[in-house]
């Protein structure tokens, strides 16, 4: 049987890694810029998750959802207190963030009780039904996925945001912070309140897609904290645990659960709980988040002003910059001459999502290899 051909594969394969490194089959190492796409926070292999995990499966590894899992009241506990403001929501488990997000879209209906969800210009969400119609990219919705129930307003702009809500109509708007897919673009802090308060005055559901730019990638818990504001739904995956598939929606208070109104069969298992607590317990005691926020000013700071830039932007260890040449070309003397992974955007955006365990010695080799690379286009 061979593969189906849906990826668009480097020339490349990682057989082992340790913290922000990768080595592939003849022992080359390289640095990883990228995170296998944001999702390692606490860095590769790391010894007290390999630990948890490894124990974890040698008790129990899965039961359904039909018994008590004290597990999953440990990880709500530690993530809470990881939250800083968002203590007192509920937590649902999945397995992904198309799946996060499917859930929010669908509990933000069933409580609203209306069917119209307002979404972002150039936004990502998945791939699931609800999460790629909520996606801004007709190209990737099959025709079972197009819908008239999904608008799209620009993000940032305050007044066509307002104007829609105030319809009444929206069982939810769903915004990503920063847009991951989109180029790093950030909510501004404005775009942020006037959101949430034209949903308290519409009664609308606000959801923040925190699946990529959250669990402290951003330099605090939620990036949409930097703005002061609250969600009613958050949904997370990549990072919370390090490659393990975890999905999660944090419900506030106000939202009733009713039985049987969510479900899966494999969310929040005792070995992908053992993952996420792991992970919760390494970002604390090692404080991964203002890590993230250090070393992501560090970063922009040390590249700011460099000629083959056009733009810099983001926050924390999620930044995109654009640049004057193809992000491919850039990319890819990158990764082959000075043995860099970074991710991309569009034609010209490189995207930076390393582990959030960088330190100094490993932002020094990236912008040294940023420049010589720069230097290699002429710039
Ligand atoms: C902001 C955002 N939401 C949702 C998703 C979908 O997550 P998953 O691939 O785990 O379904 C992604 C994936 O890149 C994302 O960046």
């Amino acid at each position: 049987m061979n593969l189906f051909d849906v990826y668009s594969l480097l020339d490349m394969e990682p057989v082992k890694a340790k913290g922000a490194y990768l080595w592939d089959k003849k022992g080359v190492e390289y640095l990883d810029f990228y995170g296998g796409h944001a999702v390692i926070s606490i860095g590769h292999t790391h010894p007290h998750y390999v630990k948890r995990i490894s124990e974890q499966l040698s008790k129990i590894g899965f039961y359904s959802n039909a018994v008590v899992n004290s597990l999953q009241v440990e990880l709500a506990e530690k993530l809470g207190a990881l939250t800083d403001g968002y203590e007192d929501y509920s937590l649902f488990l999945c397995n992904s963030g198309a799946e996060a997000n499917e859930n929010a879209l669908k509990l933000a209906s069933f409580t609203t009780d209306r069917e119209r969800i307002l979404a972002m210009k150039g936004a990502f969400h998945g791939r699931t039904s609800m999460a790629v119609a909520v996606t801004d990219n007709p190209a990737i919705q099959a025709p079972v996925n197009r819908t008239d129930k999904v608008s799209f307003v620009a993000l940032n702009d305050c007044d066509a945001l307002k104007a829609e809500l105030l319809k009444g109509e929206y069982a939810a708007v769903i915004i990503e912070p920063i847009q991951g897919v989109g180029g790093i673009q950030v909510a501004s802090d404005e775009f942020l309140r006037t959101a949430r308060e034209a949903c308290d005055a519409s009664g609308t559901m606000l959801i923040m897609d925190e699946v990529q730019a959250g669990y402290g990638r951003s330099g605090r818990f939620f990036a949409h904290q930097w703005s002061g504001v609250k969600a009613d739904i958050v949904t997370l995956a990549k990072g919370i645990a390090n490659g393990f598939p975890v999905g999660a929606i944090m419900i506030s208070p106000k939202i009733e659960a009713k039985k049987g109104m969510l479900g899966t069969t494999f969310g929040g298992s005792h070995l992908a709980c053992a993952a996420a607590i792991a992970v919760a317990e390494v970002v604390k005691q090692e404080s991964l988040i203002e890590n993230a926020r250090v070393m992501g000013e560090k970063i922009v700071e040390a590249l700011r002003g460099e000629a083959i830039i056009t733009d810099i932007r983001g926050r924390g260890l999620m930044i995109g910059i654009d640049l004057k040449v193809p992000q491919a070309d850039f990319r890819k003397v990158l990764r082959e001459k000075y043995h860099i992974m970074t991710g991309l955007s569009g034609k010209y955006t490189l995207r930076l999502l390393p582990p959030l365990v960088i330190g100094e010695k490993e932002v020094e080799s990236f912008v040294e290899a940023f420049r010589k690379t720069a230097a290699e286009f002429g710039m």
